[in-house]
């Protein structure tokens, strides 16, 4: 073997040297790398910005690529390109307007990469990768703090808490990026008393198509900053997120644990605590469905039950903890920087997930859980049963959640018109990574495809369909924007289309939902 391989080397090694370091051999010194040969690498690097680029053989290039939370978005770009203010990012973007697209290449924008897959990478062309632009500061001469967008939201509690005690409407998965996070709504254990995270958000920095960095908020650029409001990546990309900011309290945080075999109480408490919650806005329920497909029996439900002004003796969860636990549950005082570090999902998986809205009905909560079985059982038929999990939140969206939006000058999402106390059904799928991994992706995606189009039916059968489809949760398969109403769609055509009228970002930045797909 080692005598073969070293004929090999002598064969191969006089043609390839040559190739190893042409400078030196050529004599010749360049104060640039030498070209990739990829057109959008080479415009960046002839920009003047090659210490921002990560090439394939660079050392941090690897580990990079791993960062994205799902195991199944972990394309390698051609290069990475990590800018480190708006203005190297917008030099970069003007770069890029100069080069032929003639190939078959596009561009991806990643903040935290907890997107679905594909929303933020691509395997052919340039990934802008925000993670060095991860800082958040406050004057406390202001009513908000300034947060850029590759910062994971752990890092900017830890930093606004510890420096100045004061906290922003942001995400409860510490591991969760700012940028997806804000430009997606953002549900948060705020939205009852702010409503979404996009609601708080009061200024926009933006670098558009053309390159120009631009400010967006109430007085300025109005229309950008309402569209930027769940809008999703369609409008450019943003570079700062003014937030408005509030005193830190500790919250009050309970996990509590049952049997799934109570399905049909926890049913029934959060059909209650859904109805009791206009009043209540400091609470929040986050039902969690937790599925064991190799023991149908053993499937647990995960209650996490949050009050944001540390009111340990809420009443709100009284229906809930009524119901007979496995772990018995406190609530107990923690700060939000603490609650998010400590609830990060483990990343790695190959993952999907789905989502859909509908009226808060208990028959619809209790016929959802019998779906969600039978799938799961025609799952395990088809792989090997300890190969995945399977979750579904069941998220209360009381009909006050809109009036935030409406209060703080509007969003994108169409809440205004979900008329009836909502729940936002979404599931989550993910299977072992591994050689077989991808192809039981592939048959996991179509059962939770198959399942999610089975409730639409049931909750149209029943009269209670809700329109939306929550973009941050949205499958790739989904059409979110569309539900929003034809109201925003075409607001968002419009503004999209005033900021970037070659619609650079729809033809070239084809990842996450793009406007100039949805059909009117
Ligand atoms: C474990 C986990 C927990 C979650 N918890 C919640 C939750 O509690 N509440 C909730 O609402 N959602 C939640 N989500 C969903 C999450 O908000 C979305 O997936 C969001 O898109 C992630 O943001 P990111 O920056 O990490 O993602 P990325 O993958 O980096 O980006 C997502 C999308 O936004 C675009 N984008 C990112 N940054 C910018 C920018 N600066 N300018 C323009 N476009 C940009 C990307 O191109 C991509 O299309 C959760 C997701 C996971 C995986
Ligand atoms: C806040 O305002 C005061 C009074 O106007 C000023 O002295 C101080 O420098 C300001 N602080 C910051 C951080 O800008
Ligand atoms: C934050 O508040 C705590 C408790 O009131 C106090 O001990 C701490 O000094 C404050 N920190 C800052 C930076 O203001
Ligand atoms: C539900 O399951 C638990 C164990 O997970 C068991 O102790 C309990 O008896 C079961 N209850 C019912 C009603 O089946
Ligand atoms: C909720 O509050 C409103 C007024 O704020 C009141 O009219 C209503 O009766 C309250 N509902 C409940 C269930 O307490
Ligand atoms: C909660 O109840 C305890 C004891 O009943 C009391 O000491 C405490 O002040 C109450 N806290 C709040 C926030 O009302
Ligand atoms: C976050 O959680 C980890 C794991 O529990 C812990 O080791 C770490 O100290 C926490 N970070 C902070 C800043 O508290
Ligand atoms: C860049 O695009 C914006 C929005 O279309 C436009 O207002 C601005 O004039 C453009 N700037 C340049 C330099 O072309």
């Amino acid at each position: 073997m080692l005598k073969d391989r070293s004929a090999l080397m002598g064969v191969l090694l006089p043609f390839l040297l040559p190739f190893v370091s042409p400078n030196e051999l050529s004599g010749i010194q360049e104060q640039t790398p030498p070209l990739t040969g990829y057109p959008p690498c080479d415009a960046l690097i002839s920009a003047g910005l090659a210490d921002n680029l990560l090439l394939a053989s660079s050392e941090n290039y690897e580990p990079r690529v791993h960062s994205w939370f799902a195991a199944n978005a972990q394309y390698r770009p051609w290069c990475f390109f990590q800018p480190q203010s708006a203005q190297g990012l917008s030099l970069a973007i003007k770069a890029l307007n100069r080069v032929s697209f003639a190939g078959d290449w596009h561009i991806a924008v990643r903040s935290g990469g907890h997107g679905p897959p594909g929303s933020s990478n691509i395997a052919n062309g340039v990934t802008i990768d925000l993670g060095l632009m991860d800082g958040s500061t406050y004057n406390p001469n202001r009513s908000f703090a300034s947060v850029e967008p590759g910062g994971k939201w752990k890092d900017v509690y830890y930093n606004l808490l510890q420096h100045h005690n004061v906290t922003v409407t942001g995400g409860r998965d510490g591991g969760v990026g700012v940028g997806g996070f804000l430009l997606g709504g953002g549900n948060s254990y705020y939205t009852g008393r702010n409503g979404f995270g996009c609601d708080q958000v009061v200024g926009y920095q933006v670098v558009l198509a053309n390159g120009t960095i631009v400010e967006a908020n109430a007085e300025e650029n109005a229309d950008l900053w309402k569209a930027l409001k769940g809008g999703g990546f369609n409008f450019g990309i943003v570079t700062r997120f003014d937030i408005r900011t509030m005193p830190t309290v500790e919250l009050a945080y309970a996990q509590q644990i049952v049997s799934l075999n109570r399905s049909d109480r926890v049913a029934e408490a959060v059909v209650r605590f859904t109805e009791n919650s206009k009043n209540r806005t400091a609470d929040s329920l986050i039902p969690l469905y937790s599925y064991d497909a190799t023991d149908m029996e053993g499937g647990l439900v995960i209650l996490i039950q949050t009050n944001s002004l540390g009111d340990l003796n809420t009443t709100s969860f009284n229906g809930v903890n009524a119901i007979p636990s496995l772990v018995p549950s406190d609530l107990k005082l923690m700060s939000l920087a603490d609650a998010a570090n400590a609830s990060q999902v483990e990343p790695g998986g190959l993952v999907a997930s789905s989502t859909l809205t509908f009226v808060n009905d208990l028959e619809l909560i209790r016929q959802s859980h019998a779906i969600q079985i039978k799938h799961i059982m025609s799952l395990s038929q088809k792989m090997d049963p300890s190969s995945f999990k399977f979750q579904v939140f069941y998220q209360p969206i009381p009909t006050n959640f809109a009036e935030h939006g409406l209060r703080n000058g509007g969003n994108m999402m169409g809440l205004d018109r979900v008329t009836s106390d909502a729940i936002m059904w979404t599931a989550g799928m993910s299977v072992s990574p591994g050689p077989e991994g991808e192809a039981a992706l592939a048959i996991a995606h179509a059962q939770l495809a198959a399942l999610t189009a089975e409730l639409k039916e049931l909750t149209i059968e029943h009269g209670k369909d809700v329109e939306l489809i929550y973009m941050n949760y949205a499958d790739l398969s989904q059409n979110p924007l569309g539900s929003y109403g034809a109201d925003n769609v075409a607001f968002i055509k419009k503004v999209a289309n005033q900021y970037d009228p070659k619609g650079f970002w729809q033809q070239r930045a084809p990842g996450g939902f793009k406007i100039s797909r949805v059909v009117d």
